[in-house]
């Protein structure tokens, strides 16, 4: 891990501001349209801590992504369902990503269900997917039981977002070993970087053992106050430890997500112009330049 000092919050000598990673800020091109679609980069949204904003960010760059013409399926992988219930799927009497993985249905595309954002797909879970760990324990490659499934419609789509349960079992390890890459949100918060040495060591297993061409594709500093001196430190303290793998997007602290949470809607329709939903726009721009998606 490398070890950067050179955070200062002033502007650098040629003038630039720097943005709140400390380092000189930068604007991200638009991504230009795509003339054919798929196959799809399989990205998972990882931390074992919860309430630090993956479903969050799976919708809302799920929803950015689409408005950027990709065609974009999100995956709820959360026996809670918050995904689903934050882009308003059902969840009752339909197929689920737990008739997927264990075998009850077979063909994927049963699951797939629209929103009402064009070009924004979803694969629903419900507290069904509680059951899946112990049915896939002694299945054979029990790992690799979601890629499998992922395998047959991968080619339909631009980009494919995994939306984690706050846990490292077997759920977790099923996402990181379908993935080409693992975005972790962190939140701004003193103890964020409790725990994110295991869920790296945690990708570096599944990378030895199950998946060897997964990538740490960013860590995203989500709920981040300005204003307060301690999420200022925070955040460099961040960025100290994971030096470029921390992206220059930040994502504010704002009640708006609570607020679009509760209209199942992503923050980008529900406010588009709010502060927030272009923050998420430009992490969709800041992922296609570093070449995240395509
Ligand atoms: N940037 C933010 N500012 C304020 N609240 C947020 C922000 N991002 C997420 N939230 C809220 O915090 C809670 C947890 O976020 P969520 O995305 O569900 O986290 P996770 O999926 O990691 O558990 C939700 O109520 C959500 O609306
Ligand atoms: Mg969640």
């Amino acid at each position: 891990m490398t070890h950067n000092t050179t955070t200062v919050t002033t502007p650098d000598a040629a003038g630039v501001p720097n943005g709140p990673t400390g380092r000189p800020k930068r604007e991200f091109a638009v991504p230009a349209p795509l003339s054919e679609h798929g196959p799809a980069r399989v990205v998972s949204l990882c931390n074992q801590k919860g309430g630090v904003g993956k479903t969050t960010t799976t919708i809302n760059l799920g929803a950015a992504l689409a408005e950027y013409g990709r065609k974009v399926l999100v995956i709820d992988f959360d026996p809670q369902g918050a995904l689903s219930a934050g882009l308003g799927a059902d969840t009752h009497d339909v197929v689920t990503v737990y008739d997927l993985l264990i075998g009850n249905v077979r063909d994927p595309h049963e699951a797939i269900q629209q929103t009402t954002i064009p070009g924004l797909d979803i694969i629903p879970a419900n507290i069904d997917l509680s059951a899946a760990e112990v049915h896939l324990v002694n299945e054979v490659a029990r790992e690799q039981t979601l890629a499998r499934v992922l395998r047959r419609i991968t080619d339909s789509y631009d980009v494919i977002l995994i939306d984690c349960q706050p846990s490292l079992g077997l759920l977790t390890v099923n996402a990181l070993s379908a993935s080409h890459g693992v975005l972790i949100p962190l939140e701004c918060e003193f103890f964020a970087l409790r725990g994110v040495a295991l869920l790296v060591e945690t990708i570096e297993k599944v990378q030895d053992r199950l998946n060897p061409a997964i990538q740490l594709d960013g860590i995203l500093a989500t709920m981040y106050d300005s204003r307060t001196l301690h999420a200022r430190e925070v955040l460099q303290r961040v960025v100290e430890a994971f030096d470029d793998k921390v992206l220059e997007t930040v994502i504010g602290r704002t009640i708006k997500f609570p607020d679009a949470s509760v209209a199942g809607v992503p923050i980008i329709e529900f406010a588009p112009e709010h502060a927030a939903a272009k923050a998420y726009r430009q992490l969709a721009c800041e992922l296609v330049d570093r070449g995240a998606f395509a």
